[in-house]
């Protein structure tokens, strides 16, 4: 699965700034021919989503430098300057259908969590669905997409940006945005953080592939036990108004918002504490 990607030296290569991928390449064992490294790119993301569409294996991993063109969740971009942060996608095809995506997404973001908790003892705070938080600024967010039939899914592409050693962000973030180096003070390996990624990710993917029943029970107390604002807390979502107090998850993985008309779910869209 994930984790034979981190295996020899890629990473060492491959983010350092200024590496040429080549050397990275031929510096790793055989798992890099999974592995995509680009200085510049639009998006991963779409990268990776047109891969998988090209037939690309699970574990196909793309990491960019800079991206010109990254995006977000809904019409959102994502800031991706140069060699300061991790900007990667990873293609998966899980056997489940598509109504679990959110729960893979949900556990993507436990991973990003243990990733930065093995390297920097950080609060991070999941914000549902794909925020990570520190100190209430976000300084990740996770773009899942897929390509499904009713019953399967064809393939998912979790796209992942990290703020690792952003020192400043640009006028209309600075109040939202933060990165580990903002927050910490000093700079952060971003070749460790993502070796850690990577072995984080493979063992939430394998423990959710093994047995879903089971392991989507505990993946939602885990992200509930991480996230100050998925019970308890009042909320409006940005796009249609609702507004309630928190009230956990649903099984399937959505926001439950109780609001002066009865509990609502919440399928998507920006939640902003009140
Ligand atoms: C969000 O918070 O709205 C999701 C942001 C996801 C950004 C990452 S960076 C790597 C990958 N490629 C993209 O174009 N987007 C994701």
């Amino acid at each position: 699965m994930l984790a034979p990607l981190i295996k020899g030296t890629i990473f060492a290569g491959a983010l350092s700034s200024g590496a040429p991928s080549a050397r990275a390449a031929s510096a790793a064992t055989t798992p890099a021919k999974l592995i995509h490294h680009y200085y510049k790119i639009g998006s991963t993301n779409s990268e990776a989503m047109n891969a998988a569409s090209n037939g690309a294996p699970e574990g196909s991993f793309f990491l960019a430098e800079e991206q010109l063109a990254g995006r977000g969740r809904g019409a959102h971009t994502w800031h991706s300057a140069k060699s300061a942060g991790i900007y990667c996608s990873v293609i998966l095809r899980p056997p489940m259908p598509p109504a679990d995506a959110l729960l893979l997404s949900l556990a993507a973001g436990l991973a990003v969590r243990a990733a930065v908790n093995e390297i920097a003892p950080l609060p991070v705070d999941l914000k549902w669905p794909n925020d990570l938080l520190l100190n209430g600024k976000k300084f990740c967010g996770i773009l899942a997409e897929m390509n499904a039939e009713a019953t399967r899914v064809r393939h998912l592409v979790i796209g992942i940006g990290i703020n690792v050693n952003q020192a400043k962000f640009p006028a209309e973030l600075r109040d939202l945005a933060t990165s580990l180096r903002l927050e910490t003070g000093t700079e952060w390996s971003r070749v460790e953080l993502c070796a850690a990624l990577l072995k984080s990710l493979d063992r939430e993917y394998r423990s959710f592939i093994k047995d879903a029943t089971t392991s989507r029970t505990a993946l939602l107390r885990r992200f509930e036990e991480h996230s100050s604002s998925v019970r308890g807390r009042n909320v409006r979502v940005e796009e249609d108004g609702l507004e309630g107090v928190t009230e956990g998850l649903d099984s399937r993985g959505f926001l439950q918002v109780r609001t002066s008309e009865g509990l609502r779910t919440v399928l998507g869209g920006t939640v902003r504490p009140l």
